[in-house]
């Protein structure tokens, strides 16, 4: 009967690898997508800065708004329809502290 205690590990483990798998897409979408706009660095191109220095005062709740919404009458898009509010704020959090680099 050992191969009882396999099951409910096997089921677990696809859930916490793709946890782990979210964030490092997160990561990867803002470094790759955002960046095409506001800079590899994000430090500014075509969109704002989206460096600490540049966010940190602001506030949150409005910097997650402009992700899920967009600003009207500029280039930047809504982005309601792929990212949710849990990965918006995500986002704002660490862009306020100065984003992480991409895994390798
Ligand atoms: C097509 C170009 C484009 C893309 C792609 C884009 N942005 Fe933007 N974004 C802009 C522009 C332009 C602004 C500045 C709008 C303005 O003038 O107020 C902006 C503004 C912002 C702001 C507000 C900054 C501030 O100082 O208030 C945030 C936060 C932001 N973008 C986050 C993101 C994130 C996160 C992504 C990816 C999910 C993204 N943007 C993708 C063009 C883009």
């Amino acid at each position: 009967m050992r191969g009882f205690w396999l099951l409910p590990i096997l089921t677990l483990l696809p859930a916490l690898v793709a946890h782990a798998d979210d964030r490092t897409a997160l990561i990867r979408m803002v470094r790759q997508d955002c960046g095409s706009c506001h800079g590899m660095t994000l430090k500014g191109g075509l969109g704002t800065p989206l460096t600490a220095q540049a966010l940190s005062e602001k506030p949150g709740e409005s910097l997650v708004a402009t992700i899920l919404y967009g600003r009207p009458g500029t280039a930047m898009p809504a982005w309601k329809t792929i990212l949710s509010e849990s990965d918006a704020q995500w986002i704002v959090g660490h862009l306020q502290e100065g984003f992480p680099e991409e895994r390798r």
